[in-house]
């Protein structure tokens, strides 16, 4: 598929897709946000992609927010349509059943920090900034903003960053918990592909499963979520990777999983 704005990199079972408008600090327009929807379906379909790098081009921005020429003219109707087609675009990267590392490296503001929040983990450069800050537009945070930052970090420092709209170092977004390491800038990919592979060696189904779990289940009751995790569990115990795994340790040699 050929896209205007967007790279995709495919290298040993690791996608990469960068958001490349540089000269806007990779803001989001439509058509990036329509690319970025057709890209993430292609990678939930393809079998050669286990795991997915989220970068910006460039070395100042990751994602310098929605772009602000758009969002300049909308009415509410627009506005909302707008809303919900992000939503719809996070939940499909969120709920993609293959782990997405954001690498943040730079500024990652407004729609940035929201599309690296509905990623699964979240590696910095020390350059990086991050922040919601549409209440200095007159606007409220609108890719999720307002709910996936409360569920990361807490009401109380959610609040005070999206009250606000101040950007925040990598740093101090490491110690509230929103990003989950912090490298220098040309270590970043690196870092997040190791880390990615650490995943990939495992059974592609528990992988799966195991994000399901956790995802899906952070919404629900601790009840539910038990439910839940103990019918997946279930599912888990009738797969070949399960039966591969257990013989490997058994047999203290590697597993050799097939991903059934
Ligand atoms: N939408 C559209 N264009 C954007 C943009 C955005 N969100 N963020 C940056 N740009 C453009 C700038 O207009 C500028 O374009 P120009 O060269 O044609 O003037 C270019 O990217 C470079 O940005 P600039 O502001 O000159 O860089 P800077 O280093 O001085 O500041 C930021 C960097 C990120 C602090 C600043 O660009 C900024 O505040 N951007 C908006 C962030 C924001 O509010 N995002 C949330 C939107 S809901």
């Amino acid at each position: 598929m050929e896209f205007q704005n967007i790279l995709l990199e495919v290298r040993d079972g690791i996608a990469t897709v960068t958001v490349n408008r540089p000269k806007v600090l990779n803001a989001l327009n439509d058509q990036t946000m329509e690319e970025l929807r057709q890209v993430f379906l292609e990678i939930r379909r393809r079998e050669d992609v286990q795991a997915v790098i989220f970068t910006g081009a460039g070395e100042k921005a990751f994602i310098a927010g929605a772009d602000i020429n758009e969002l300049a003219t909308q009415t509410p109707l627009d506005g909302k349509d707008r809303s919900r087609r992000g939503h719809h675009i996070l939940e499909i990267i969120e709920n993609l059943g293959k782990p997405v590392v954001a690498a943040i490296n730079g500024y990652a503001l407004g729609g940035g920090c929201e599309i690296a929040m509905a990623c699964h983990i979240r590696l910095a450069s020390e350059n990086a900034k991050l922040g919601q800050p549409e209440v200095r537009l007159g606007i409220v945070a609108g890719y999720g903003g307002t709910q996936r930052l409360t569920r990361l970090v807490g009401l109380g420092r959610a609040l005070e960053i999206l009250l606000t709209g101040e950007q925040i170092t990598a740093q101090r977004a490491y110690e509230i918990g929103l990003v989950n390491g912090v490298y220098p800038q040309a270590e970043l990919l690196q870092e997040s592909e190791k880390l990615l592979r650490k995943m990939t060696a495992n059974g592609p189904v528990a992988i799966k499963l195991t994000m399901e779990a956790a995802i899906h289940g952070s919404q629900l009751t601790l009840a539910e979520g038990l439910n839940l995790e103990a019918n997946l569990f279930a599912v888990s115990c009738t797969t070949e990777d399960m039966k591969e795994g257990t013989r490997a340790f058994v047999e203290k040699r590697a597993a050799k999983f097939q991903g059934k």
